[in-house]
């Protein structure tokens, strides 16, 4: 202790927006725990993203009390929420009807009352990019990378992913058994909007035929090749993942027909899409399982846990270096920082000629291209 590194009393912020990902409390731990017991300073969270900034009532201060045990927890204990922005806030008018309004000049008001010294945010591309723009606007924004998809470009990688491939790819092994004892074809559909990395490492991992990422789009005749090529061996069950973000060529992804309250359309049910096909074209019985948000839930893996860890503690330093408009990341095992600019600029796609891709086509995966 003896709060060596700052002299001066600060007043931080952290809130986290966006999905909730395996880790975030440990980063919201590491925070607290590097804000207080090594700076000296105070570091309140703000719930359900910039809800604090919103309602007076929803800005919480963290304590090394309130956090105790929160490193094994999956899920948030800030809450979250992917309708927060306070640029196009939704708030419901007379009729019921929910409205945007601009929220920003009041989380800049509702900053500058606190008297806080820096706010770090948390988050996906979305989140990122509010921060952004609240950078841009004067704010002293740090930024903490959080997506299971994993398709942020700035980083190696982000906690929440290792944890979802552990958990695909525990589902995939089970759903093995089961296509084995009754000869059919299992689809297992896993998140991953625009990026397959779910599906790419649960599906090498797992041991699976084929593997359907947005990325690459399919062909249903490819795919069919792939499957009387192994029945034609003896092989009378296969195996595929598909991403919920995959699209034969030419065609659009599925979204859920469901009333959408997100901010962005719900993808679900290429799996039904893709098992139809199968069905219909080649005869050949097939099931599907949806993972959905079970990839978010649980414990996160310790790999989660340290990433988190590191990136709590890293942007706490940020701020004590005054290195503003920055996110931490990840680059060859080191944590490192680069501009929240440079993060949300592009994603992070699986490259279809990577050498990933090459070793699952080596091994005997199709990816029906
Ligand atoms: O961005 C992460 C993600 O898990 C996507 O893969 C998925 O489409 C989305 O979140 C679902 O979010 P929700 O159902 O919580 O709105």
């Amino acid at each position: 202790m003896g709060f060596a590194k700052s002299e001066v009393n600060k007043k931080i912020c952290l809130l986290n927006g966006g999905g909730d990902c395996p880790g975030l409390n440990a980063v919201i731990r590491a925070a607290t725990k590097t804000a207080i017991l090594d700076h000296g300073w105070q570091i309140w969270g703000s719930k359900d993203s910039f809800g604090g900034f919103i309602q007076p009532q929803r800005m919480v201060l963290f304590t090394l009390t309130s956090t105790q045990g929160s490193l094994s927890r999956g899920g948030t204990i800030l809450g979250t929420t992917n309708r927060g922005n306070p640029f196009k806030y939704p708030v419901k008018n007379k009729k019921g009807q929910l409205k945007s309004q601009d929220y920003s000049q009041q989380v800049i008001k509702r900053f500058k009352e606190l008297a806080l010294d820096a706010l770090i945010v948390v988050g996906g591309d979305g989140t990122l990019s509010i921060g952004h723009h609240f950078s841009q606007a004067g704010l002293p924004i740090i930024g903490v990378p959080k997506t299971i998809d994993n398709d942020l470009l700035a980083t190696e990688v982000s906690f929440g992913f290792n944890t979802a491939v552990q958990t695909a790819t525990a589902a995939i092994e089970k759903v093995h058994t089961t296509a084995a004892s009754h000869d059919r074809v299992m689809i297992v559909e896993v998140m991953g909007r625009n990026a397959g990395w779910i599906a790419l490492e649960a599906g090498i991992s797992g041991g699976v035929d084929i593997i359907l990422i947005p990325e690459i789009p399919f062909h249903i005749k490819k795919i069919g090749n792939k499957l009387k090529q192994r029945t034609e061996a003896g092989r009378l069950s296969s195996i595929i993942v598909v991403a919920e973000g995959a699209a034969p060529l030419g065609k659009k992804p599925v979204y859920l027909k469901q009333k959408n309250t997100a901010a962005q359309p719900r993808l679900g049910g290429i799996s039904f899409a893709v098992a139809d096909m199968i069905q219909q074209h080649y005869q050949i019985d097939t099931r599907v399982v949806v993972l959905g948000h079970l990839q978010r839930g649980g414990s996160p893996t310790p790999f989660d846990r340290l990433l988190g860890t590191r990136f709590g503690m890293a942007a706490v330093e940020l701020v004590a270096q005054n290195s503003f408009g920055r996110m931490v990341s990840l680059q060859c095992g080191r944590i490192e920082s680069v501009p929240i600019e440079k993060a949300i600029a592009h994603q992070r796609l699986v490259d279809p000629s990577g050498e990933l891709v090459k070793t699952a086509k080596a091994i005997g995966i199709s990816f029906g291209d």
